[in-house]
């Protein structure tokens, strides 16, 4: 088993200073009755993050052993080489939205160029920027349309060609389409991790079910166009 948990969100504001970093960590051992985390993110970009105050935090959660891994989310990668240059240790995951109906992180590299919004790049190339750094992208809220709209599984009236072609790659490969939405992420060359969040010890079996299915580049992109999404 692998403890993860983030911090750095605070009602109205976000804060990555040091106290609030320690204080954050403190509570999380508490609540969860352990002495260790095995990793920490910090959850979303303080916009007034001092490196070295931030990194000095993650150092003393380091040599005090209540943190083993470190890693952000929703960062781009000029925001993980700030902090990077102040922290002695390799952040090692950067936690984004990503799902085959949230795709800002691959759109844009399949419309450079072009005078399309598709070629407006949203993440500032934090797919490509992870892969050379060997930066674990983790996909949250990979069955999730929009921002927290609820799943687009089983949604056909906004998504009825991705539920039609989802349906008839679980067929095919004898799995769940929860199997292809997680294998629409795992097929990616960057080897995405898969942060579903579930009330059912089923669903976890249906996703880690679809995480070895090999699709094809024609159902990979198949499903991306099913999406919405639009080949240039
Ligand atoms: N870093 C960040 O900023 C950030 C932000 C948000 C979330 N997260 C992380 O991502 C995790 C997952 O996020 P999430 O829960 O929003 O996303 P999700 O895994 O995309 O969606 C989970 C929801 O989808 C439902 N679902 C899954 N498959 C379904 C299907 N086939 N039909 C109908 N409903 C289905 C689940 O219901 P059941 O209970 O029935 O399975 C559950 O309510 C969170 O726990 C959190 O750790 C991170």
């Amino acid at each position: 088993m692998i403890l993860q948990s983030k911090c750095g969100i605070r009602p109205g504001y976000y804060d990555f200073s040091k106290e609030h970093i320690l204080k954050s960590v403190d509570g999380i051992l508490q609540r969860l009755h352990t002495e260790y985390l095995d990793i920490l993110l910090l959850h979303r970009p303080d916009a007034l993050m001092e490196p070295e105050e931030t990194a000095e935090a993650l150092q003393i959660l380091f040599d005090a052993g209540k943190v083993r891994y470190f890693g952000v989310s929703n960062h781009n990668p000029a925001q993980i080489e700030l902090l990077q240059r102040a922290f002695g240790q390799k952040l090692l995951f950067n936690q984004m939205q990503v799902s085959v109906a949230h795709t800002p992180l691959v759109d844009s590299g399949m419309a450079v160029n072009m005078f399309i919004d598709q070629s407006i790049d949203r993440t500032g190339s934090t797919l490509e920027y992870c892969r050379l750094n060997n930066i674990t992208i983790q996909a949250w809220s990979p069955f999730q349309k929009g921002f927290f709209e609820g799943p687009f599984l089983g949604d056909m009236e906004k998504y009825p060609d991705l539920n039609h072609k989802c349906e008839e790659l679980a067929e095919k490969y004898s799995v769940t389409p929860t199997g292809i939405a997680v294998a629409w992420l795992t097929r990616h060359p960057a080897n995405m991790q898969v942060i579903l969040g579930t009330t059912k010890a089923s669903r976890v079996l249906e996703g880690c079910a679809g995480s070895d299915i090999p699709l094809t580049r024609e159902e990979w992109y198949g499903l991306y166009q099913a999406a919405g999404n639009m080949i240039p």
